[in-house]
């Protein structure tokens, strides 16, 4: 890594008093210089409690969004604005509030990856690593409306046999996890342990030996007696769980599964929004954050 850069953003960071918080997905460069390496539920958590005044948040829009709404008194910045989420764009509040007047008994859980307006209209909401536990959580006798990730939402509904309507939405980097990648990767690596994220189809999550998020899966790792892995996520996260436990192998399911958001990140652009050269502040309007942290400090209390 070049060091003047590093230094550069090291004496600003501490100038600024400010917190590096990066997703597994990020360039590898981003995850080596962060205070903290997460999944989305991770960095929320992080979010929601860090002194610093300033959070520079290396992730996509929707992550950066919900740090400002558990914490509207801090500056948050996102290096690149155009790091978006293309699942999070495919719900708006209106597509919500008509879903809901059909369903009106239902109980909303909204996955991370949304609009905070979106948040903002929604019971609970939930990250990969928790959907299941907060499922199973909402009374029995209560359908749910899960938007916007179809294949989230129907892991989920697998696993509770509840009665639940999804959205449509999806990611488009997971859903290019085929089944033939993983029937190439069993057989090319036949002792290794499959590990997918549930934003992958169900017929690809079917073939795999555990469904996890991004935190969930360097849990895994780390905890495993396995010592081979093939991962079904965005190959960001290889990084993350080759620094972590450099004794074991992990290679992605297929090198083709890159988001082009994730892959926006950069150190040079991390330099420059703390150096107020670049990056975008991001800030949430205070009505529609204020119901939205509702939905957000509800997930944090069910995920114990
Ligand atoms: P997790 O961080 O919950 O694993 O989700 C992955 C993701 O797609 C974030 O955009
Ligand atoms: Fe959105 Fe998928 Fe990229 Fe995550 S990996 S930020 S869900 S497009």
């Amino acid at each position: 890594m070049p060091t003047d850069i590093v230094e550069k953003i090291l004496r600003l960071k501490r100038d600024r008093n400010a917190v590096i918080l990066a997703h597994t997905y990020q360039p590898g460069e981003v995850q080596d210089i962060a205070d903290f390496v997460g999944d989305s539920y991770g960095l929320s958590v992080k979010a929601a409690e860090t002194p610093a005044e300033v959070i520079v948040f290396c992730g996509v829009m929707f992550m950066a969004e919900t740090a400002a709404i558990l914490n509207p008194a801090k500056e948050v910045i996102i290096p690149d604005p155009r790091a978006g989420c293309p699942m999070a764009d495919m719900i708006t509040a209106a597509d919500l509030a008509a879903l809901k007047q059909q369903y009106p008994e239902y109980a909303v859980l909204c996955y991370v990856n949304s609009p905070a307006e979106v948040k903002a209209l929604s019971d609970i909401c939930v990250t990969s690593s928790n959907a299941l536990a907060i499922a199973r959580q909402v009374p029995a006798e209560t359908g749910i409306l899960f938007v916007p990730d179809k294949h989230l939402g129907s892991w989920v509904q697998e696993q509770t046999e509840r009665v639940m309507v999804m959205w449509e939405g999806f990611c488009p980097t997971h859903v290019r996890i085929t089944p033939a990648m993983l029937a190439r990767a069993r057989s090319e690596h036949p002792h290794a342990t499959i590990l997918i994220h549930p934003e992958a189809p169900r017929e690809s999550r079917v073939l795999a030996d555990q469904v996890l998020s991004t935190g969930g899966m360097c849990a895994f790792a780390a905890h495993s007696d396995a010592t081979e892995f093939i991962i079904g996520t965005e190959i960001g996260v290889l990084h993350t769980l080759r620094k972590r436990n450099p004794q074991k192998r992990f290679s992605c399911v297929d090198e083709s599964i890159t988001c082009p958001n994730m892959r926006r990140g950069s150190l040079d652009k991390v330099e420059k929004a703390l150096a107020g050269e670049g990056g975008m502040r991001v800030t949430v309007p205070q009505d529609i954050a204020d119901r939205a942290r509702g939905s957000l400090e509800k997930m944090l209390a069910m995920s114990g």
